[in-house]
Order: structure tokens, then C-alpha cells, then sequence
């Protein structure tokens, strides 16, 4: 079982090495443009295998994707990440034209795999990555949901002070200012949320959330890699041992949710052929006005693509 990272930057090379780390692929090809690079990367995640026991074999490569043949899963990670003061969505039409790019090149020699996209602005790359593969789109998976669930769930468990593994949550919406984490569907280890914190806390935790890749920014100069990586994995995981875990993951919406030509994050159910159950939840009135208002916020910045090939199918 083979997967290939594009991209080899932090968030590519970290996930490399979790996901090498695992021990539950054959093979981890890390491809990037920049010269010598993924090489590097390959050579450091090796050696450091050989101490944990791993057998996964790591493959770094210069933009040779003929390496990449028959992989499993496709990780898209390359592009160029925020730096303070830039919004995600100010990376578009330089990721756009990457994204669409490395997806035919990955496509050709890997018909078959399912694709996993990271690169910002999210819901939008996704989007890009599915119109240039033409491919059904339960194999073109975004990741963000897992990310931002996990930043909520972190910053309850710290107000909260209990622990972050006993907290379920369910956060819908796009990667960005617009996600919409859903207070009815927060509990505690089954216990309700409303019994620990008032909806008018909960906002300040939401809020919080929000910003939460914009304070890492702030603090790094550069975004996150080593949460968006284990959330990567946990998807990774799911795909290949076909596991059905319901995981929050931006796909394409064809009338979920009243939505329809747009890449959102909802619940979805993981297995070998990548979304195998879009889960539709039942939302109330001001849920549906918030999640209504996310894919609007998609849709605009999905007008504005300046690809010419991509613009002509929107
Ligand atoms: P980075 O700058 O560390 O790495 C990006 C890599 O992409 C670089 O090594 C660069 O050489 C490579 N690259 C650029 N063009 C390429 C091409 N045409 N083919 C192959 N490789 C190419 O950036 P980082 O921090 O790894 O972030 C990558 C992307 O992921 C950014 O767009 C960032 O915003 C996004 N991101 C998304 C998250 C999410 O939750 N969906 C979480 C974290 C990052
Ligand atoms: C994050 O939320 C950069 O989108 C990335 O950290």
C-alpha cells in the first residue's frame, strides 16, 4: 500500500512522518518542486524510523511523479501557507493554479486513488481539485473539520478543565471565519454541554475556535503543521483499513443540507472508496441560517477563481 504527499513542507513532512510512524503503509512517497528537499525530508524521517521500528519506506522525490505510480491515497498539501495578516483566503488563485496542476499530474499516474486536500483555501482547493480530476467526488476529501473540531474541543477541555478526549462535538461549515460549531451536539462524555456552560460562554470557546490557526500564525509567522497532520492521519487511517468512522471532512455537496455545487464541511462516514455516507443532520433555523451563510462565503470566492480552464466550468 503506497500514499503519496505532495508537498513537503511542515505540514507534508510531518505528516510523512506520523503517518510513517504508524507502521500501516508499505510505502510514503514525499514529492515536492523544490529541489533536493523531499529528499532531505526522506532521509531524516528514515533514519529516525529505523529507531521506532517502522517499516514503512520513504520515498522522497523533485517533482517526478512517475514515482508516485498506483498510490493509494494522494495527500495535497503544497502551495503557499498565511503569513500574519493574511487571511486564508488570500492564497486563492496561487493555490488554485498549483492545486490544479499537481491533481492531474497525481490523477494520471494514481487513476484510482482518493484524494486528500489541505492546501487553503480549503473548501475552495477541494473544490479546484475536483473539477480538474473529473472523478467521482467521493474520492476528493478536504481536510479541516477534524482540525477545527479539535481546537474547540481543546479550548472547552481548558475551561472546563476536564479532558479533551471525553468532549464530542460537531462543527460544520467552511475552513475559516464562517464554521459553525454546533453547541445541541456538544456533550460530554454524554452528558450535555448546556450542564457545564451557558450558550453565551460556549460563543466566547466559538469565537476562540475561529481564530484559532490565525493565533498560531501570529505566534510562528507561519500556520500550524502538527495538529493539520494528525488530522490528516486520522483520515488516512480511516480510508485504509476501511474503518466507516463518521469523521467532519469538507466534500461536495449535491443537495445535503439544501446545498448544492459547493465543498463543505459535515459529517461524513470514511471507508476504502473514500465519502461513503454524507450524514445529514437536523438543524434548527439559526444553525441552517449559519451553515447557509458559510457555503454563500465559498461560493463568492469560487467566483472570483481566476483559472480559465476552472472558471469556464463554475
Ligand atoms: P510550506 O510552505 O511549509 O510547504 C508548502 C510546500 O509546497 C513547499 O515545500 C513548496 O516547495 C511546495 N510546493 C509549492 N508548489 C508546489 C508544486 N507545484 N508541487 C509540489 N510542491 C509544491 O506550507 P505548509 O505550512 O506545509 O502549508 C501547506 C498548505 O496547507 C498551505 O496552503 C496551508 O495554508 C495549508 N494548511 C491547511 C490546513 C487545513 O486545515 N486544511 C492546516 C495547515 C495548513
Ligand atoms: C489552520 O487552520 C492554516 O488552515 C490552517 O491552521
Amino acid at each position: 500500500m503506497k500514499v503519496t504527499i505532495i508537498g513537503a513542507g511542515n505540514v507534508g513532512a510531518s505528516c510523512a512522518s506520523l503517518l510513517s510512524q504508524k507502521n500501516i503503509v508499505e510505502e510514503v512517497v514525499l514529492l515536492d518542486v523544490r529541489k533536493k528537499f523531499s529528499e532531505g525530508k526522506s532521509l531524516d524521517i528514515s533514519q529516525m524510523l529505523s529507531i521506532i521500528e517502522s517499516n514503512t519506506h520513504v520515498l522522497g522525490i523533485t517533482n517526478d511523479y512517475s514515482k508516485t505510480k498506483n498510490s493509494e491515497i494522494i495527500i495535497i498539501t503544497c502551495g503557499i501557507p498565511r503569513t500574519p495578516g493574511m487571511s486564508r483566503d488570500d492564497l486563492m488563485n496561487t493555490n488554485a493554479k498549483i492545486i490544479h496542476s499537481v491533481t492531474k499530474q497525481s490523477l494520471f499516474f494514481s487513476p484510482k486513488a482518493k484524494f486528500i486536500i489541505v492546501s487553503n483555501p480549503l473548501d475552495v482547493m477541494a473544490y479546484v481539485s475536483y473539477i480538474t480530476s473529473k472523478i467521482d467526488s467521493s474520492r476528493i476529501i478536504g481536510m479541516a473539520g477534524i482540525l477545527d473540531s479539535v481546537r474547540y474541543r481543546y479550548f472547552l477541555s481548558k475551561e472546563l478543565n476536564c479532558s479533551p478526549h471525553d468532549i464530542q462535538s460537531m462543527l460544520l461549515g467552511g475552513h475559516g471565519d464562517t464554521m459553525v460549531p454546533l453547541y445541541r451536539y456538544t456533550s460530554i462524555s454524554g452528558i450535555p454541554i448546556s450542564e457545564f456552560l451557558s450558550k453565551d460562554k460556549n460563543q466566547v470557546i466559538i469565537e476562540k475556535t475561529k481564530k484559532g490557526g490565525e493565533e498560531i500564525v501570529n505566534l510562528l509567522g507561519t500556520s500550524a503543521w502538527m495538529a493539520p497532520s494528525a488530522s490528516i492521519v486520522q483520515m488516512v487511517e480511516a480510508l485504509l483499513k476501511n474503518s466507516k468512522k463518521i469523521l467532519l471532512c469538507s466534500v461536495f455537496l449535491k443537495g445535503e443540507y439544501d446545498l448544492k455545487n459547493v465543498y463543505l464541511g459535515v459529517p461524513v462516514i470514511l471507508g476504502k472508496s473514500g465519502v461513503e455516507k454524507i450524514i445529514e443532520l437536523k438543524l434548527n433555523k439559526e444553525e441552517k441560517n449559519l451553515l447557509t451563510n458559510s457555503a454563500n462565503h465559498i461560493k463568492n470566492m469560487m467566483k472570483k477563481l481566476k483559472l480559465n480552464d476552472i472558471n469556464s466550468i463554475i
